[in-house]
């Protein structure tokens, strides 16, 4: 008896002293220092310093699973490996051509003191810009089969910071920007939104990743994951009274589980950028180097390019994607048209939407399995002929698969259909989820939707098919594994200035964009909007942005495909047209010269095939006097500039549409004066002289 119980002392004492010390693990510049430990129970936590304040404190983590169980508590640290990777890759298409990949890395192998004996490594990254921590369960013999109900990883936030943030939505990211004050997010009032109707799904008080938030002391912090594999998409419960953050994976109504996977399996990275400045969030590429290198090797059958389409009209109700409206938009003329106009301005592809028959049932009804198929034309629309048009006249036809949220009949057609556009050597094509997911109670953002855009992207590839995705699950970096996964929606696009019922995207919404959505990937934004009223067709909605902000856009919100969305009619005869023509849409270096959340951002980036830069500047509803230093033009070099901006008296709502271009020739050494109005912005064209 007494000598068990020494025994039991001396173990315990000998468990608490090896608890004292932390392991540890700092960024390659040291700023960013995280520490891993077990409490006296064997509970894992971790906290982060960035210099020598705690960006991060005491947070914990555990899963609960189903019929077994949680793994929480009674762990050892059996192992642990430190080790640094420092490498640059080449990104195929991108925001610049290298990226720097440079981390130190720390794994704990942990192992249950109780009877399963159970073993998860948790493996930390830390990058001078932030963190990245993932999961990783090996093969073991108590653990097989892992079913998650819920995956418990805190965020301990050190104080009440000021988030910019849209609610943690099961199905949709199509929500405007709220900030708040972390102790006053109240995701749940945003429930019911008349603009996304049943596509909305709020079950908790949870914010959508990426979420960013700025503290007291002046810290960027950008919650987020990355390498979204066969898992569930994770949203962020949020504490207000504690300011703590913790994970809340997206479940699915009929399993009743999160996750369920067979070991071995990692989890996704849980990411958090930690900046000085704003601007360094956008700089990170944090998220894609955390993904695996590219596993398609050759992708140059994609070319990055500006599309026109049979698109913005339907939004205005000009025409309609069924032909039963009687105002068929996708009719062979029009497409021949829109091949001529894309043509005549150096635009390389065009989009057609309501192609396809089954539109008169795409939305409304509760049954919409098999109301597409994916490769049968309406009578009007001779698909030969429009393929055949457009490669004569150098534009590629970009294919639209509207799924509307039915996707076990898109996995079936899938093979039919990628065949049809490998036929026809289309290589983009743009897929749209709109509407609950069949069969009820899977959601957009459940691990089971999660595998199904993965595995219609990597389908795609073999297609030599790049994927623009609507109605998508987040960017989580993939498209550095599977550079076919080009662009996506997910937030609320242009669009919705052509229909919402609250008024469309207020002048703040992209300024926050930039710094929130923006963090996760690449955007089908569909930007160049010139008729920003368009009272012709629709009286009571109207882009809240000046004409000057619509050319910014093309520099600013990065896409590798970028729509020239407006009627052909509403470009004719507009000097502004020309940036658009001009500018490019693949870059060989990106510079984010200032910026603010939700306030203004200014960007630059250089041609990836000339030595041309291109710079974009947004302001919110505040007019704005910046200066920008030309700097990063090369050096001894001149340029032309023509800069594309506000006009006098020019104003988002009032004078939207008035804009000044100026053209002189500037160096590296000069600086330029730039006057943003009201929901303006300037875009600039810097030619190098020969
Ligand atoms: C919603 C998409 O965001 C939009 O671009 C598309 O036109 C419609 N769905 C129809 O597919
Ligand atoms: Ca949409």
């Amino acid at each position: 008896m007494k000598f068990n119980f020494t025994l039991a002392a001396l173990l315990l004492f000998l468990n608490l002293s090896a608890q004292k010390n932390d392991y540890k693990v700092n960024s390659p510049d040291g700023t960013i220092k995280v520490s891993f430990n077990l409490n006296a129970a064997g509970e894992p936590y971790y906290f982060i310093y960035h210099k020598d304040s705690k960006v991060i404190d005491t947070s914990y983590m555990s899963f609960d699973l189903k019929d077994a169980p949680s793994l929480s508590k009674d762990f050892k640290v059996a192992d642990v490996q430190n080790s640094s990777f420092n490498e640059t890759w080449e990104m195929p298409w991108g925001e610049q051509l290298k990226v720097v990949n440079n981390y130190n890395e720390l794994e704990l192998s942990l192992q249950e003191t109780s009877n399963f004996k159970r073993k998860i490594t948790i493996v930390y990254r830390v990058f001078n810009d932030g963190i990245g921590f993932r999961y990783e369960f090996p093969k073991q013999e108590n653990l097989h089969e892992v079913v998650i109900t819920d995956e418990n990883t805190e965020f301990a936030l050190t104080g009440d910071h000021t988030a910019f943030w849209i609610p943690g939505d099961w199905d949709i990211y199509e929500h405007l920007y709220n900030t708040s004050k972390v102790s006053k997010i109240n995701a749940t009032t945003l429930r019911d939104n008349p603009n996304l109707g049943k596509h909305s799904y709020i079950p908790e008080n949870a914010v959508v990743t990426p979420v960013t938030m700025k503290t007291d002391n002046g810290l960027y912090l950008s919650f987020h994951e990355a390498a979204l594999i066969d898992y569930a998409g994770m949203t962020l419960k949020v504490d207000t009274s504690n300011f703590k953050l913790s994970s809340e994976l997206v479940g699915s109504d009929i399993t009743g589980y999160k996750v369920k996977r067979a070991t071995p399996f990692n989890t996704p990275w849980r990411t958090i950028l930690i900046t000085e400045k704003a601007t360094q969030l956008i700089d990170s590429k944090m998220i894609l180097n955390l993904n695996e290198p590219n596993k398609l090797e050759d992708v140059s059958w994609f070319k990055p390019t500006k599309y026109t389409g049979i698109w913005w009209e339907m939004h205005l109700g000009k025409n309609s994607w069924d032909m039963a409206s009687g105002i068929h938009g996708a009719t062979t003329q029009n497409a021949k048209d829109k091949i001529d106009f894309s043509a005549k301005n150096g635009i390389g592809a065009m989009l057609v939407e309501g192609w396809n028959t089954g539109w008169e049932h795409w939305i409304g009804f509760e049954d919409r399995e098999g109301v597409f198929d994916f490769v049968t034309p309406y009578s009007d629309y001779d698909l030969d002929e429009v393929v055949r048009y457009g490669k004569r006249k150098g534009v590629s036809i970009v294919m639209h698969h509207e799924t509307s949220a039915a996707p076990r009949t898109y996995e079936k057609q899938m093979d039919t259909a990628y065949a049809l556009m490998k036929k026809y050597n289309m290589h983009v094509v743009k897929s749209g989820y709109v509407g609950k997911i069949i069969p009820k109670g899977e959601y957009h953002h459940g691990q089971w939707m999660v595998n199904h855009y993965n595995n219609a992207a990597i389908k795609a590839a073999d297609y030599q098919i790049a994927v623009n995705a609507h109605e998508p699950i987040k960017a989580t970096g993939l498209r550095r594994t599977y550079p076919n996964i080009i662009s996506r929606e997910g937030l609320r696009g242009q669009e919705f200035n052509a229909w919402a019922s609250d008024g469309g995207n207020p002048p703040e919404h992209l300024p926050i964009v930039a710094f929130t959505r923006m963090l996760a990937g690449p955007i089908d934004f569909t930007p160049g909007i010139f008729d920003i009223k368009f009272d012709k067709y629709k009286p009571n909605n109207q882009v809240n942005t000046t004409l000057a902000q619509q050319l910014a856009l093309y520099v600013v919100i990065y896409s590798p495909i970028q729509m020239v969305p407006d009627l052909a009619e509403n470009y004719e005869n507009q000097p502004g047209f020309q940036f658009i023509r001009d500018v490019v849409t693949d870059w060989k270096k990106t510079e984010v010269l200032n910026g603010e959340i939700g306030d203004f951002v200014t960007i630059a980036r250089e041609d990836r095939n000339s030595d041309n830069w291109f710079l974009g500047s947004i302001t919110d509803e505040n007019a704005r006097d910046l200066d920008i230093d030309l700097n990063f033009l090369a050096e001894g070099a001149t340029y032309t500039t023509t800069i594309y901006e506000d006009g006098k008296n020019a104003h988002w709502d009032k004078n939207p549409t008035s804009l000044n271009i100026r053209k002189f020739e500037v160096t590296k050494n000069d600086t330029l004066k730039l006057k943003l109005a009201a929901g303006g912005g300037a875009a600039i064209s810097f030619m190098k002289n020969k």
